[in-house]
């Protein structure tokens, strides 16, 4: 009887290229599975570097701040064969022309639902109570002591939620919502069938004390709060972006804030990020984080991981449950 062999199929190693430095552990799933990660400068690539690099690996591991438009994939063509994007939005990447160049493209979705949502309420809560311009004015030393008529702000107990766009994030929003005896709408582009669905976004803009976005940022979304949208809004309304900046017209917004149309903005997302609008800068009870939605340390981990589970998949010839190319 002769010996059996047998034969531990082993895939190729493949090279991965991140963009920037992560901290330890976020690439895990590419070293556990063999493969190599590598940035290659301790600031994140520029695109023109990306674009010059890129052809020498099999995945890209990126961040949302990364363009990778169709000169990347260009480049990448014929060695590349994943994108995974450190973000649950990928408006960052070309993924049509992605997917015409056979390189799959995945995202994080799921991990850092909760983590945005506590953003967003914080948002909700700071916007709402003026706290920002109520620190600034104590740290400034320009507090002389209590008074009764002072930094007098909204209630967010009781009030009408407005929810535009009803996805997970949309969803975890709306549970903290609840837990502070809000009653909540929301909208979003199909019927989801649950209680509290408006079809239409004006009536739930005209009906609501604050509206928080939780959309994607596609053609339909851009510009989505116009100047017109801010008039249908209730004087004292709040309004919060943790979704993406163009999905709100930023120098309406600090109009509406200026003129009084409505009371205050909770923002975290910029239309020409880093940039802000000066207006909006300027603008009354406007609280303006630097895009820290999903900014815990393990929330970051987690989604660095993701990425990279999603690379490793498609390196392995496997489906990954984060593709978003079709
Ligand atoms: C995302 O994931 O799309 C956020 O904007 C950054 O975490």
């Amino acid at each position: 009887m002769g010996t059996q062999q047998s034969h531990v199929y082993a895939p190729p190693m493949a090279r991965a290229l991140v963009t920037r430095p992560l901290p330890d552990g976020w690439l895990d799933p590419l070293a556990a599975a063999g493969h190599e990660a590598e940035w290659l400068d301790p600031e994140p690539l520029t695109h023109q570097r990306l674009v010059a690099e890129i052809g020498r690996y099999d995945a890209l591991i990126c961040t949302i701040t990364d363009r990778v438009d169709e000169a990347v994939l260009d480049a990448g063509a014929g060695r590349v064969r994943v994108v995974g994007n450190i973000g649950v939005g990928y408006d960052n990447i070309d993924v049509g022309a992605a997917a015409a160049r056979g390189i799959a493209v995945c995202n994080t979705p799921g991990v850092l639902d909760e983590t945005t949502a506590d953003l967003a309420f914080l948002l909700l809560l700071a916007a709402s109570r003026r706290s920002s311009g109520a620190e600034a004015t104590l740290r400034n030393g320009e507090w002389h002591g209590f008074r009764i008529d002072q930094f007098l702000g909204v209630d967010v107990h009781g009030a009408t939620l407005g929810i535009v766009g009803f996805g997970r994030i949309g969803q975890a929003m709306a549970r903290r919502a609840a837990g502070f005896g809000m009653n909540v709408l929301h909208h979003s582009r199909h019927d989801t069938g649950r209680e509290g669905y408006v079809a239409n976004l004006d009536e739930l803009l005209a009906r609501v004390d604050a509206v928080s976005l939780h959309v994607p940022l596609t053609d339909e979304t851009r510009g989505l709060i116009d100047a017109r949208r801010l008039r249908l809004m209730k004087d004292h309304a709040v309004l919060v972006n943790t979704a993406r900046g163009p999905v709100v017209d930023e120098e309406a917004l600090a109009v509406a804030l200026e003129d009084g149309v409505i009371f205050a903005a909770g923002i975290d997302v910029y239309e020409r990020e880093p940039q802000v609008h000066p207006r909006l800068l300027t603008a009354p009870h406007a609280v303006l984080l630097p895009h820290i939605g999903s900014a815990s340390e393990a929330t970051r981990r987690r989604m660095g991981r993701l990425a990279c589970e999603g690379a490793v998949a498609v390196l392995a010839g496997e489906q990954p449950p984060n593709l978003v190319t079709p």
